[in-house]
């Protein structure tokens, strides 16, 4: 089958590119390559993939990719991803994530597709307190200029399936880690400021939660609803794996054999979401999926797999430096 994969020259885009050519899939890439893409996650798969590099914006070349390779499925991962950087200038935000996916949304209707996965977060659904979880039928009440860019994206995905009877399939992961994430979110920090025995920030005293889903099994939930999940329908992706912040700074630091005297606290991150948790009984349901790999063996990789890549991610750090000053404010 032949797949349209947008953005998969990021982080969870090559893990979905890499597990799809291993099962045999036909993928078409489409990646402007912005400053959070690299070429080098896919390296290993490069010579069976068609790349296209072009912005989702670009209608008149979506429009000729999608003439020319004929994909049957498109799976949405283009993003601008990181909600510190939406807080500085939500523009790239509306622009690729609200505008960009109303492009491909359009230029998608033209052509026979049997299933559009529009790849939303858990962050549409807002912030809750220490009880209760999220369902798909919870309202959106996003927080940040990122949430609400993609909260617009999962809107206009409902709207051109009921209006357009286009096959979108909205899915909702909860936070990603794993190998090859880029050094800006939470764990590669970590990880790469406790290598360097730097000062490791952490928002406020770190009392966020976030739910951890392994990189690889969410690219496996994609590949299931790929399969066997239904136009119109949206999909909780979670692994029930809740940590604090700082219980996961902790362990970070304990496996890399670092002192907690590391931790520096730092000013919290305006509108800083308090917790998110998924219910996932529908996907588990429908489709027999749940992640697989629980935080200690996922994060314990994810450390390993930065030690030996630690020049892929030293690479980046340049480019890091003035956004930390910026986010990164000593309390
Ligand atoms: N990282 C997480 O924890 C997480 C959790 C839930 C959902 N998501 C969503 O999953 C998707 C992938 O996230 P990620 O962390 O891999 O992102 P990422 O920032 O690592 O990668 C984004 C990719 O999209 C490409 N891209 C950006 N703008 C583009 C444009 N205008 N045209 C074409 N390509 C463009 C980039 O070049 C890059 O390759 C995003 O939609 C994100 O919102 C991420």
């Amino acid at each position: 089958m032949r797949i349209l994969v947008t953005g998969g020259a990021g982080f969870m885009g090559s893990e979905f590119i890499r597990q799809a050519i291993g099962k045999d899939y036909e993928i078409i890439l489409l990646d402007k390559l912005t400053y959070a893409a690299d070429l080098k996650r896919i390296e290993e798969v490069e010579k069976d993939i068609i790349f296209y590099k072009a912005d989702i914006n670009n209608r008149e070349f979506a429009d000729h990719i999608f003439k020319k390779e004929k994909p049957r499925v498109v799976v949405h991962w283009a993003a601008e991803s990181h909600v510190d950087r939406s807080i500085m200038d939500a523009s790239p935000f509306i622009d690729t994530n609200v505008r960009g996916t109303q492009v491909l949304l359009d230029v998608a209707r033209d052509y026979e597709i049997e299933k559009f996965i529009n790849i939303s977060t858990d962050e549409v659904y807002g912030e809750l307190g220490t009880e209760g979880q999220f369902f798909e039928v919870s309202p959106l009440k996003p927080n940040s200029p990122y949430a609400v860019s993609k909260t617009s994206a999962d809107m206009l995905g409902r709207a051109y399936f009921r209006t357009y009877g286009l096959p979108v399939i909205t899915v909702r992961p909860s936070n990603n880690y794993g190998p090859w994430q880029y050094p800006e979110k939470l764990i590669p920090v970590v990880i790469l400021k406790a290598m360097d025995n730097k000062p490791v920030p952490v928002y406020a005293r770190g009392e966020n939660v976030r739910e951890w889903l392994y990189v690889s099994d969410c690219a496996d939930a994609v590949f299931q609803i790929i399969d066997r999940g239904k136009a119109g329908e949206i999909y909780n992706i979670g692994s029930g794996q809740e940590r604090k912040n700082i219980d996961t700074v902790k362990t970070i630091l304990k496996i890399l054999d670092k002192s907690e005297d590391l931790i520096e606290f730092v000013k919290d991150r305006p509108g800083h979401d308090y917790r998110y948790s998924l219910n996932i009984d529908k996907i588990k349901g429908e489709l027999s999926w749940q992640a697989g790999i629980k935080f200690q063996e996922g994060i314990e990789k994810t450390v390993k797999w930065y030690v030996s890549n630690i020049d892929w991610v030293e690479k980046k750090v340049n480019y890091l430096k003035s956004l930390w000053e910026k986010v990164y404010v000593k309390t």
